[in-house]
């Protein structure tokens, strides 16, 4: 996990302290730089917040050209100053980004050699081998090189040694890492959303391939001579994004989802989706984590329900462990936000390895996993940056019925005027999600008297299950109060046992086919005088006698889109819970946007 940064430029901490802001959403728990200054290497660090390193820099002044930075989601050794990056030996500063699985051999190998150690991390032992080499007069090249056929494990790296004029170097192998040339400098940063304007033009070095950047050049080192550094376009560059009038980067995602999907139903993607032979396809198989995998449960509905297709889902990190059957004509899809969840690009690479034919649904072009797949297909969120996903799940389900639709049209499974119905409805999203977002005093009222409760059950049935389940993590995540979310259906098969007055259960109820059925769950929480909120819409209302603050009403829905529309009112129940108990929204404890560890 992590965010790590590198600047060669006049004034190298700037643009490194800036990019740290762009790259929080990788880990906050503490954060840090390093900077070669009078021929010293100078270290800050600071726990918790990038903030709170701010206010240490600042009183004192730091100038220098070669400055690297990191901030942290702890793995190993916990978030406190000690275990923040960078991590110096001697001459030697590092930031790193994954996991040294053999660190604790090479500790003790150290240990043995002299060496004594500060934190509890795994990274440590990086500076310290390093230096080890160094003082077997090794050039820093090659004692950068020796060390990584050291390791096990993956890592992206930042080193900084004093005495080489100003070089910073950058290697990887299986995390992420980007390097750009500017005209006031070179740069280095986890991935492209990092770097600033001087970095338009950026290049994805490949797994071992040692980079020496400095002021006025990025070099491949001897042994990647053949190897042309390949740049491309960095479409992140320079986006400056603020939380306009909204009190946090979360508010603002969840009401430009109205525009989002304006923009996606006038555009029509169908060419691009018919890349894909659904025709022939004998199995899809979905993959992903968190709420990338809630928007596959709800894709895997509309396949089967439109298209035909046998549908497999499954979570990235189960995938590659459990032996999956790839069958010939499978199609396995790798949806993520990020394009950089460790996990998902693991199942992706093994999926490649078995020959499955891969597609990615991604926010972030040119991330890793959209880079590794043979389709890719953007979702068009935007830079999404409050850590709790929303909009970036509406867009992904919004291109996945795009997909589906595509995929019924191909295997003619259901009739043209059925087809054309499904993509009148997709027309009518952004104005129904409009009218929620209007009606959002009755989801803060809501709010209020669910944020009294310690645990709360959601309950849903068919696709709203996972909407259900997305509603009941979004809650966790950012109010930290417990969820957990049920298909109606199974709260007789033991959740039931948890209801009493202390036990609220917030029920998805639109009207649709299985409303009956709901009912009669509903009355059995009721039987439980386990205290009721429902979602729905007016046909439910009069079944169920609640007060104004218990009851948030839905308009009238195609059923077809109401995955999409249901989880609006569940992004800001978890919004309002955690205003209300006075939590941070945008970045909540223990957890990071892009996990990029195993
Ligand atoms: C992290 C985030 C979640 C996200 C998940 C998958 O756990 O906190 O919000 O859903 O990763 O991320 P991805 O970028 O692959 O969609």
């Amino acid at each position: 996990m992590c965010g790590i940064i590198g600047a060669v430029t006049e004034s190298a901490i700037e643009p490194v302290l800036e990019g740290l802001g762009r790259l929080e959403y990788r880990g906050y728990d503490s954060s840090g730089i390093s900077i070669l200054s009078n021929n010293k290497i100078q270290t800050i660090k600071a726990q918790g917040k990038l903030n709170n390193l701010k206010e240490r820099l600042s009183m004192q002044s730091l100038e220098g050209k070669c400055c690297i930075g990191h901030t942290r989601w702890a793995t190993h050794g916990r978030a406190n100053v000690t275990n923040a990056h960078p991590h110096q030996c001697g001459q030697v500063s590092v930031v790193h980004n994954g996991i040294i699985e053999n660190y604790l051999q090479l500790k003790q190998q150290l240990m043995q050699w002299g060496h004594h150690f500060d934190s509890s991390t795994d990274s440590e032992v990086v500076p310290h081998l390093i230096n080890h080499y160094l003082a077997q007069q090794m050039s820093p090249e090659e004692a950068i090189e020796k060390t990584i056929t050291q390791l096990k494990g993956s890592y992206a790296l930042g080193i900084l040694i004093n005495g080489t004029s100003n070089n910073l170097y950058a290697i990887k192998q299986g995390s992420p890492l980007v390097i750009s040339q500017g005209n006031n400098g070179a740069y280095m940063a986890s991935d492209a959303m990092g770097l600033g304007a001087d970095s338009s033009k950026i290049y994805y070095p490949k797994d071992n391939q040692l980079i020496t950047l400095n002021n006025h050049e990025i070099k491949l080192c001897s042994r990647s001579l053949n190897t042309k550094i390949h740049y491309v376009n960095n479409k992140h560059c320079s986006k400056v994004i603020s939380k306009g009038e909204h009190s946090s980067f979360m508010e603002k995602e969840i009401f430009e989802q109205v525009d989002l999907l304006k923009k996606l139903s006038v555009n029509n993607y169908y060419d691009k989706y018919s890349a894909i032979n659904f025709k022939d396809l004998n199995k899809i198989t979905i993959i992903a984590c968190g709420t990338s995998y809630y928007a596959a449960s709800v894709a895997k509905t509309w396949f089967e329900k439109y298209a035909n297709i046998l549908v497999e889902i499954d979570i990235a990190s189960e995938y590659r462990y459990r032996s999956p059957i790839i069958i010939d004509n499978e199609l396995t899809i790798f949806v993520s936000q990020s394009g950089e969840t460790a996990d998902t690009l693991a199942a992706l690479r093994y999926a490649k390895s078995k020959s499955a034919q891969t597609l990615a649904l991604v926010n972030v072009a040119n991330s890793t996993i959209a880079r590794e797949a043979k389709f890719t297909f953007e979702i068009y969120a935007g830079p999404e940056i409050g850590v709790a996903s929303t909009k970036a799940f509406t867009c992904q389900l919004a291109i996945f019925y795009k997909i589906a639709m595509e995929a019924a049209k191909q295997r003619s499974f259901i009739e043209p005027s059925e087809l054309k119905e499904l993509a009148l409805n997709f027309m009518q999203l952004p104005y129904i999600i409009e009218k929620i977002l209007q009606n959002r005093t009755d989801m803060k009222m809501m709010a209020k008297k669910l944020s009294n409760y310690s645990n709360i059950l959601f309950l849903g049935r068919g696709a709203l299950t996972a909407i259900a389940q997305e509603g009941a993590l979004k809650l966790k995540e950012i109010s930290y109060i417990h969820a957990e979310a049920y298909a109606a259906g199974e709260l007789k098969h033991g959740p039931i046992a948890l209801l009493d007055e202390k036990m609220p259960v917030v029920v998805i109820a639109p009207k649709n086919n299985l409303t009956d059925k709901l009912l009669s769950n509903i009355q059995e929480v009721q039987a439980r005088n386990a205290p009721l909120f429902i979602i729905g819409d007016s046909s439910i209302r009069e079944y169920v006698n609640l007060q104004e603050d218990e009851f948030f009403e839905l308009p009238l829905i195609p059923e077809s889109i109401l995955p999409i529309i249901s989880v609006i009112p569940m992004q800001l129940l978890a919004l309002y819970s955690a205003k209300i108990l006075g939590k941070n929204i945008d970045q909540p404890r223990n957890l990071a946007k892009s996990v990029t560890v195993e």
